[in-house]
């Protein structure tokens, strides 16, 4: 069984010593789970004293971001490398990221290239604006965003890959997908990554929903078909909102192994 992943993206907020306390109070209130990987992705400026602060065996860290090259003169980068043995995870292709920062396909692949290339598992986030939405076009969009992203991966890189579907229109904004349009993201997203790699590889990639998750709706997505686990931006910086969405996906992953 794939392990059902929860990951908390704190985005540009929380100083230092504010991220500390947040961590400390989830690390006092999260229980170890063997089947339930907890990722935080705080600022790259929290990230080394997290790194620091947290029990291993109960978190994993993440990158929001990092440059495709590895080292060189790119004044403001972080780069892959640098980010080695410090995180686990890295977002690629977040939706704030293509369209606040203009970030294109074309950065996208590079960036999953650099990303496996350094021993750090790609959070690659897909989804559609609310006018792709509108316009029937959900399906194309994520075929494009997942194909282009994928070119020069190879099989066995897939398969520790993580996809995250979040609906543009659906961050930050209180207004999240149903759990049928999740479903069927999900399917596309599948299906996309089984026509370049197979159907056996594009099971194994765990793939989350993101976009106003809160604790009251986290159950009915982790319990949709083919959803392995939430990206979770505002309610992760609330230590009782997301240790509420942990408790959650342990209810359900209870549930699932009684069947
Ligand atoms: P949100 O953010 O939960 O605040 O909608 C999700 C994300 O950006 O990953």
């Amino acid at each position: 069984m794939k392990k059902i992943l929860i990951a908390g993206n704190w985005k540009m907020n929380l100083n230092v010593s504010e991220a500390s306390l947040l961590t400390k109070r989830l690390q006092d209130r999260i229980a170890l789970h063997k089947d339930i990987e907890v990722v935080l992705i705080p600022s790259m400026l929290d990230l080394q004293p997290i790194s620091l602060q947290i029990d291993r065996r109960k978190f994993k860290l993440a990158a929001q971001n990092a440059y495709h090259k590895d080292s060189g003169a790119f004044t403001g980068e972080v780069s892959f490398s640098m980010l080695r043995d410090l995180v686990s995870y890295c977002l690629i292709g977040h939706s704030e990221r293509r369209h606040i920062f203009n970030e294109t396909l074309e950065e996208v692949q590079e960036k999953v290239a650099a990303s496996f290339r350094n021993g750090i598992t790609p959070i690659l986030c897909v989804g559609e604006t609310k006018t792709e939405r509108i316009n029937k076009e959900t399906n194309q969009v994520l075929e494009d965003q997942m194909q282009s992203a994928l070119a020069n991966i190879t099989a066995s890189e897939i398969e520790s890959l993580v996809v995250a579907y979040e609906p543009v229109w659906a961050i930050g904004t209180g207004d999240f997908a149903t759990p049928d349009q999740a479903v069927a993201a999900v399917r596309t997203i599948r299906q996309s990554i089984a026509s370049l790699y197979g159907n056996a590889v594009s099971k194994n990639v765990r793939v989350l929903y993101g976009g106003s998750v809160n604790p009251d709706i986290a159950s009915d997505f982790l319990k949709a078909e083919g959803v392995d686990g939430l990206l979770v931006g505002g309610a992760s910086l609330n230590y009782a909102q997301f240790t509420d969405i942990v408790d959650a996906a342990f209810e359900v992953h209870h549930d699932l192994e009684k069947r």
